[in-house]
């Protein structure tokens, strides 16, 4: 038996699709537990290149079953759109279970999300628009609507005209808020609930049945960290759990079920949308790293912002997370850089400290302390083993490794499946 759970371990975008689909063809269940079409995870193989927002990465392998379970909340219009998309690339929606008690998004969440943020001006959050937060506080608020319901047209209609009337009149004095006629909109959530009703199960069950018959189970987090909505840098996070206890509430699993933490980082560090990144680069070699990592949304095309790796936040997400296997994504991006920077130390108030501080101001005026290290300059290109990498590509791992105190088990030189590094202290 077996349960890992995968998180991001900085503010997202670490290559997690990437990582989780690789190992899924090894994987009974992959199960997504937290955030919604806010995600983007990019997949490339046998040339082709897809971005899932909703459904699970394993569903290319076509004896693994995928669980979006009841932490996410579901865009039921995307995620049609989605399976349709998946399945002309070969995928079989018959994998796919959804949970009965998810939250859905409506178009209402986004038109709030949008407005919300537009009214925000310049302290906006640089949200994805894509209706997470409004559906997480319904569903907090104990009005939200449910996967189940829209299988039961007088439950959803009772919620969804008391959540139209509501929005109409929180959001009377916003110009421009659309109107929606509550007649329509029921009747097109109907035909996507008529759609859906095959895939929608209690995935909770299905779970505890398949950790009880010993399946390897993979949970998938979305999002990162430090964009959790209780250990992120609030108030610029997701409304979500991404660390590895989300994936307990999320998905019913208890936390005495989990034995592997896979944190993800990329060999660099990226944020997209707003607040503190004390590693950020304002400078060419940011550019460099944009340019070459392809460092653009792939939800929302914005282009990321760009940095250093950061090594005081990985601890923090080593720690909040139980992190106990490290994979390092996008190690090749910096196959050109002439000297590395790892930043080991925050200086904040001329005071020195390797603890990321849960203050906002404080993090805002941190100065990050760089070790700097000699790049390898050289292509890792069809490299597949450890003992193959440049010297001083392994220097850069050891000296990660050494200062977090996680086994770095898995090393990502490229895009595609192929280009993986997994170390013999690899267990599936
Ligand atoms: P929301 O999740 O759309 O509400 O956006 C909240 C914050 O999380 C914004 O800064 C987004 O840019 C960020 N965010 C949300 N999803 C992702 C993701 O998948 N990768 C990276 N950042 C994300």
């Amino acid at each position: 038996m077996s349960v890992r759970v995968i998180i991001g371990a900085q503010w997202g975008d670490e290559g997690k699709g990437k990582i989780v689909d690789l190992l899924g063809n090894r994987a009974d269940l992959v199960v997504r537990y937290q955030g919604g079409a806010n995600a983007g995870h990019t997949l490339k193989f046998e040339g082709k290149t897809h971005v899932l927002h909703l459904i699970p990465s394993g569903i290319f392998h076509p004896n693994t079953i995928c669980v979006i379970g009841n932490g996410v909340v579901v865009d039921p219009f995307k995620l049609l759109e989605e399976i349709d998309a998946a399945e002309k690339l070969g995928a079989d929606p018959a994998q796919l279970r959804i949970s009965s008690t998810a939250h859905v998004i409506l178009p209402y969440h986004k038109d709030i999300d949008k407005a919300k943020e537009k009214a925000r001006g310049d302290s906006k959050i640089g949200t994805t628009g894509r209706g997470i937060g409004p559906a997480y506080i319904h569903k907090i608020a104990r009005t939200g609507i449910r996967i189940m319901d829209l299988l039961d047209e007088n439950v959803l209609t009772k919620k969804v005209e008391a959540a139209l009337a509501e929005t109409k009149t929180n959001f009377s004095e916003f110009k421009d808020f659309p109107e929606h006629d509550s007649k329509n909109m029921i009747r097109e959530i109907m035909e996507c609930g008529k759609k859906l009703e095959p895939y929608i199960c209690d995935t909770a069950h299905l779970l505890h049945k398949s950790m009880n018959e010993g399946k390897t189970i993979l949970l998938e987090g979305a999002q990162g960290a430090l964009l959790d909505i209780d250990h992120g840098t609030y108030p610029f996070v997701t409304s979500s759990s991404p660390t590895s206890g989300g994936a307990c509430t999320g998905t019913g699993l208890p936390p005495t079920a989990i034995k592997r933490v896979l944190g993800i980082t990329k060999a660099y560090c990226t944020r997209v949308g707003n607040g503190p990144f004390p590693t950020e680069l304002h400078n060419e070699e940011g550019e460099k790293i944009r340019q070459k990592g392809h460092e653009f949304g792939s939800t929302t095309g914005r282009p990321r912002r760009c940095g250093w790796i950061d090594l005081v936040a990985l601890k923090y997400a080593a720690r909040i997370n139980g992190m106990n296997e490290l994979a390092i994504t996008k190690l090749d991006v910096l196959d050109e850089m002439p000297e590395i920077r790892i930043c080991t130390a925050y200086k904040i108030d001329g005071v020195e400290t390797d603890v990321f501080p849960v203050s906002l101001k404080a993090l805002e005026k941190a100065e990050p302390v760089y070790v700097t290290m000699p790049g390898w300059m050289s292509s890792l290109d069809g490299i597949d083993s450890v003992d193959k990498l440049p010297a001083k590509s392994l220097d850069f791992l050891h000296f990660i490794q050494k200062e977090l105190g996680v086994n770095i088990s898995i090393v990502s030189t490229g895009p595609d499946r192929a280009e993986t590094i997994l170390d013999k202290s690899f267990v599936y």
